[in-house]
């Protein structure tokens, strides 16, 4: 295989976060084999395994038991336990012919430690090198090029899904064996800044009381969706309008006081409350999927996740394409109104006044379940322009989507 700048690799694999395969089951594939049952169990016990089913176009090296037990002397924490295996899933599809044919002999692959985001520098890439003989070396890039282990064995091979190969010994790596730091002592609006949320990060480094509300849910749980710059930047004017304690709402609303990895917040689509959320102030939003694209969505927007930047139980941030906006602040703006459903937009309105609005949404809604959620219906203006917006586009989920993005982008012009 072409040997690859880090960083295409890097782009390369951003890209793969979404993809998965229906078609492999890693704690299956490795159940065949007795001398690996060790790196099986912890690849389960770490959430490791989740994450492999999940994606295509990777590479796991296997460890057998006897070099899972001289990593395991170390007592490593199974927080360290996970930075170490996650440095053995190659984001690349290497079978054992594509091995002995890398191109000029020596290639980088970006590995699932880099995609945590907890890997600084270039610590999260290995070194492949197809030495004289047909004898292949693999090393952690960021230790100083050993490459003392080797390869054995192709274990299993589902291409271009997913290869499994043994290799002699775990790769050392300082980084990745360091001690985990404590999640109270992560730099949540650090990692943010670095990975494309610096907006967002600097917007809550400067309210202390919203930094405060994410600091204190650190140790207990929490997950962030941060909104990318670009549109976290054009949204600052109608943030800079809120009173102050909408400023803080606004900002804990992207916060959730648990740990939500993508797999769980793909199985556990439904409404999610918020660090905002407090009694009466709902702040909530709910999350769906289709297929590997989760959503997130109130009664004013829906927003896309795209990538993450850490998921480290029990952290997980991810980032998001646009700024989600709660309906406690923020009112459907007038609707431009959307050419195939105009005759709707006329009757809706007035059908939702006379009736109960549970009755009028399913009156004039034929497809209730591409509505809003069935959230208990309140009776504030931002609510009820965003009934009227639902109602012009209910011809299906999609169309929703659309005309609400649509709505978004003329927002932010
Ligand atoms: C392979 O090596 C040659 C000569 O050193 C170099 O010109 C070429 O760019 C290398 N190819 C790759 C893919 O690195
Ligand atoms: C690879 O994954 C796809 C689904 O993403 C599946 O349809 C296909 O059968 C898998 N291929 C193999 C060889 O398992
Ligand atoms: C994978 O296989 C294991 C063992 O057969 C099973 O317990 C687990 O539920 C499977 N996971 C998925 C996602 O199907
Ligand atoms: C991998 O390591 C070897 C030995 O340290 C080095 O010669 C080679 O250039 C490295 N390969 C890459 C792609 O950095
Ligand atoms: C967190 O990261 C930011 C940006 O990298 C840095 O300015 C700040 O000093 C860090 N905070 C702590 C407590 O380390
Ligand atoms: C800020 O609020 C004022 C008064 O409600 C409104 O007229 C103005 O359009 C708002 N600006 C933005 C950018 O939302």
């Amino acid at each position: 295989m072409p040997q690859k700048h880090p960083l295409l690799l890097l782009i390369f694999s951003v890209f793969l976060i979404f993809q998965t395969s229906d078609g492999h089951n890693i704690t299956r594939l490795l159940a065949k084999h007795p001398s690996l049952s060790s790196f099986n169990h912890y690849l389960t016990l770490t959430h490791l395994a989740q994450e492999i089913n999940r994606r295509t176009t990777i590479t796991v090296l296997a460890l057998d038991n006897a070099a899972m037990s001289s990593l395991l002397n170390k007592n490593p924490s199974i927080y360290t336990m996970k930075n170490i295996l996650s440095l053995h899933v190659l984001l690349d599809y290497f079978g054992a012919k594509k091995l002995h044919q890398i191109t000029n002999g020596t290639a980088l692959a970006a590995t699932m430690f880099q995609a945590t985001g907890v890997a600084p520098g270039v610590s999260g890439f290995v070194n492949i090198t197809d030495f004289k003989g047909g004898k292949v070396g693999f090393g952690a890039e960021a230790n100083g090029g050993d490459l003392d282990s080797f390869f054995v064995k192709s274990v299993e091979e589902l291409p271009y899904n997913i290869s499994v190969i043994q290799i002699s010994k775990a790769l050392p790596s300082a980084i990745a064996e360091a001690p985990t730091p404590g999640p109270s002592e992560l730099n949540i609006t650090g990692i943010m800044s670095a990975h494309g949320c610096k907006v967002f990060a600097d917007t809550l480094l400067a309210n202390p009381e919203a930094m405060g509300t994410y600091e204190d849910n650190l140790n207990g749980g929490l997950t962030v969706f941060c909104p990318l710059d670009d549109a976290f930047k054009a949204f600052l004017p109608k943030y800079k309008n809120l009173t102050a304690s909408g400023k803080e709402s606004f900002l804990e609303f992207f916060g959730v006081p648990v740990y939500q990895s993508l797999s769980m917040l793909k199985s556990n689509n439904g409404l999610m409350n918020t660090l905002a959320t407090d009694g009466a102030s709902k702040f909530d939003f709910t999350v769906q999927n289709d297929g590997e694209q989760v959503t997130l969505k109130t009664k004013i927007n829906t927003v896309k996740i795209t990538g993450t930047l850490l998921d480290e139980q029990p952290v997980a941030i991810y980032t998001i394409d646009k700024v989600l906006m709660p309906r406690e602040l923020f009112k459907a703006a007038p609707t431009p109104a959307p050419a195939p459903a105009p005759e709707e937009a006329a009757d809706a309105p007035k059908a939702s006044k006379s009736k109960s609005k549970s009755k009028s949404k399913s009156k004039s809604a034929p497809t209730p379940e591409s509505d809003a959620p069935a959230d208990s219906p309140d009776d504030d203006p931002a609510d009820q322009t965003a009934d009227d917006n639902a109602a012009l586009s209910f011809k299906g989920g999609r169309f929703v989507a659309v005309g609400l993005n649509f709505l978004l982008v003329f927002l932010l012009l």
